[in-house]
């Protein structure tokens, strides 16, 4: 059985969480491959509201196994934090909860290297949710780092003493930052028991001994493609690889054995932190869209940067990802707007193209836009397509016109029940449905 992907294809925070949520229980095992605490994903059921940063959305699914993988960056204290909470809501996380042994730890001199560099980035900075993930990153490929493994080591406080004492003087380059290093310390190796009661596993062969017994298995991005740090709007952009190529090296899974990959794109577009946005409406519509959306980061809180959906920006990672399935979500946040845009090419210089450049910040380039017409209704309740009104149906299958790739679901709400299944579309969603 082939692992199936699911990720996001603009800056972020496409509702991959509610997605995975939704859709877990299809599958035998979901598997967060890459990012960290950095990300926030938001499930909404029966009433609640979790947000996850480490852990996989499938946890609150009976009988699924979810694995933080090997390219995922953990800080054990906001790990602890989400354990507590999940055990409070019932779920008994010594049955379903697995980590893999190779993934990285962020410490708290991680966190202060990320303050102290954005501080001296000055207005160049990244607007990085400060978790650590850079450093961390960058400890895993200078050879430095610390891995869930090395917790059993008979010297684990000796390494973290000595990258403490790196960190320490990279630090005494960078400007100063306010951290109180001794209490967070002193947190965060309380937090390493909570840790340790997770399930280690060698993730790989977890992986792949499941793929050979027929495991349905999901992969489940963090991020969003425009955050890669290779493909994405460096270096404005995350430090893991956000795209399908990062399930193969974050979970150790061959090629061969990617299944469906299904993109997740906001009905608009938003972006937090700093960076270029060619579609982004610095004007009331902008600020009406944040409002509607409740456009403020699940990790910071920040407000996030608003604008129309930008279809270059996801040709491109389409393109990136081998996408087979689109996935449309917040499609209700614009049931009262009188009139919808996006952005179907740009203009540089002159030249219209729908190919994102090496420079998305260029002056000179321009959004060329189209309009549709609002529906100017509201979509809750609704679950068939054939019951959404015409106009929906009408951007909808533009869209995917467009962009050609099926949209197999619309979400219209945040709550695991608020979606729409298209069943019209060749059985590419029976597909994930039955496989
Ligand atoms: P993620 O990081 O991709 O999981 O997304 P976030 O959780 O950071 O942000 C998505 C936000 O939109 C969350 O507050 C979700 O509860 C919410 N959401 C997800 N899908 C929908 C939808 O279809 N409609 C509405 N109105 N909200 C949604
Ligand atoms: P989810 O998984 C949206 C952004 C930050 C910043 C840049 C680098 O919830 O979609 P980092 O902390 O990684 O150094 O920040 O990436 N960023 C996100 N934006 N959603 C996320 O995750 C993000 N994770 C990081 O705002 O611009
Ligand atoms: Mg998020």
């Amino acid at each position: 059985m082939n692992v199936d992907v699911l990720l996001g294809l603009q800056w972020g925070d496409e509702g991959k969480g509610k997605i995975v949520d939704y859709l877990a229980d299809r599958y035998d095992i979901v598997a967060r491959f890459q990012g960290g605490p950095n990300a926030g994903h938001t499930l909404h059921f029966d009433g609640k509201k979790f947000v996850l940063h480490t852990i996989p959305s499938g946890i609150f699914r009976e009988g699924i196994i979810n694995l933080i993988g090997n390219g995922v960056v953990i800080y054990p204290i906001t790990l602890k934090d989400e354990l507590n909470k999940i055990s409070e809501a019932g779920v008994d996380y010594s049955r379903n909860l697995l980590v893999a042994r190779k993934a990285h730890l962020i410490t708290p001199t991680h966190r202060m290297l990320d303050a102290a560099s954005e501080l001296a980035k000055g207005k160049d900075k990244i607007g990085s949710t400060l978790r650590g993930i850079g450093p961390t990153y960058m400890d895993r490929t200078g050879r430095n780092g610390l891995r869930v493994g090395d917790l059993s080591l008979p010297d684990f406080e000796g390494k973290y003493e000595q990258l403490k004492q790196k960190h320490l003087s990279l630090l005494s380059a960078l400007p100063k930052i306010d951290f109180d290093l001794e209490t967070e310390e002193k947190a965060w190796f309380e937090s390493l028991e909570a840790l340790r009661a997770i399930t280690p596993v060698d993730g790989e062969y977890f992986i792949n001994k499941s793929i050979r017994n027929g495991k349905r298995i999901l992969a489940e991005g963090a991020q969003g493609s425009m955050l890669d740090v290779d493909y994405g709007t460096y270096p404005f952009v995350t430090s893991s690889n956000t795209v399908t190529a990062g399930v193969c090296t974050g979970l150790g899974v061959a090629p061969k054995h990617i299944g469906e990959v299904i993109g997740i794109t906001k009905a608009y577009c938003t972006r937090v932190g700093s960076g270029p946005f060619p579609s982004e409406l610095n004007d009331e519509v902008g600020e009406r869209l944040r409002a509607e959306g409740g456009e403020f980061g699940a990790t910071t809180g920040r407000p996030r940067r608003c604008g129309w959906i930008d279809l270059p920006q996801l040709k491109y990672t389409i393109m990136l990802n081998g996408v087979t399935q689109l996935v449309m979500t917040k499609i209700d946040v614009l049931d009262h707007f009188e009139e919808i845009q996006a952005a179907v090419a740009y203009e540089i210089d002159g030249e219209v193209t729908d190919e994102v450049p090496y420079d998305l910040a260029m002056p000179g380039l321009n959004p060329i836009w189209k309009s549709y017409e609002g529906w100017n209704t509201s979509l809750e309740g609704i679950k068939i397509f054939g019951d959404l009104p015409k106009n929906v149906k009408d951007y909808v299958n533009e869209l995917e016109r467009e962009l050609n790739v099926p949209i197999t679901m619309v979400s219209n709400g945040p709550d695991r029940t608020q979606l729409v299944e298209r069943a019209t579309l060749g059985g590419i969603s029976e597909k994930i449905l039955h496989h």
